[in-house]
């Protein structure tokens, strides 16, 4: 299948099967979870946290992505998107150039934070056969101006906010849009009213088309962070230390 054939099959989910994704940064974790059946890989730019060690986004650069999406593609996933880092995509024509450049790294759609303000920037990608996926809520690339993580959708205006910026992203041509941190109710309400599958993280149980989560808090992996709506499945962090010190009393000859 094309990246665009993917692409509208993944928007044909709308309503159907729950899209179940998650994000890699590495070869052999992708894949794993391509091997365990995963709908879609998103290569995010919380690799700045989660990977290189930054304390936020706002310090990813587009040669770290490309540098991770090469790892990830090589491993050959179902789906592959990379996130624009931020202040790449300032212009639609450097949208335009960053989104070739994350497809000659192995991408094959490329996901943008923000509403109606992206809609020309969505539309430069799109033209040029690159499918895109929206990010609206909370986003992380504008933590430094909004002070932190907070909840979106709870008053009557940030869900029309929201609403419209959906609406926009649609309109110029996204095929599924990212739901980070909105409130359930709003994110059920908007889900149930837009044309394109919604795919949620912090947004509760099954209120969106999907769920996407970042692979090291579903693997326990990342100790020293977890976001309060992180719902771990395994300890990785715990078994290796334990490996790891079984490891290091072997070497020292105390067992
Ligand atoms: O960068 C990222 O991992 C993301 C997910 C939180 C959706 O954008």
């Amino acid at each position: 299948m094309t990246a665009l054939q993917k692409a509208t099959s993944l928007r044909q989910q709308k309503g159907g099967r729950q899209i179940a994704a998650l994000t890699a940064y590495d070869y052999p974790t992708a894949r794993l979870l391509d091997e365990c059946g995963v709908d879609v890989l998103l290569v995010g730019d919380s690799l700045g946290m989660v990977v290189l060690g930054f304390p936020d986004t706002t310090h990813v650069t587009l040669d770290h992505m490309l540098h991770h999406v090469a790892a990830v593609s090589r491993a050959k996933p179902k789906a592959l998107i990379g996130d624009l880092p931020i202040h790449t995509y300032d212009t639609p024509a450097q949208a335009l150039e960053t989104a070739r450049q994350l497809v000659a790294a192995g991408a094959e759609a490329v996901k943008l934070e923000g509403g109606i303000r992206q809609a020309e920037k969505v539309q430069a990608i799109t033209a040029a056969g690159i499918p895109v996926i929206g990010h609206l809520g909370m986003l992380p690339q504008r933590v430094l101006e909004e002070g932190g993580y907070h909840k979106k959708g709870k008053t009557p205006e940030q869900i029309e906010f929201i609403r419209e910026g959906a609406q926009a992203l649609i309109d110029a041509g996204v095929y599924a849009i990212v739901f980070e941190s909105i409130i359930p109710e709003t994110a059920r309400l908007l889900t149930e009213s837009l044309t394109v599958p919604t795919i949620g993280i912090g947004c509760g149980n099954h209120h969106c088309d999907g769920e996407i989560a970042v692979v090291t808090d579903l693997l326990g992996s990342y100790p020293w962070f977890v976001p309060p709506f992180a719902k771990p499945e395994a300890d990785i962090a715990g078994t290796t230390r334990e490996a790891v010190a079984r490891y290091i009393s072997r070497v020292r000859g105390d067992r």
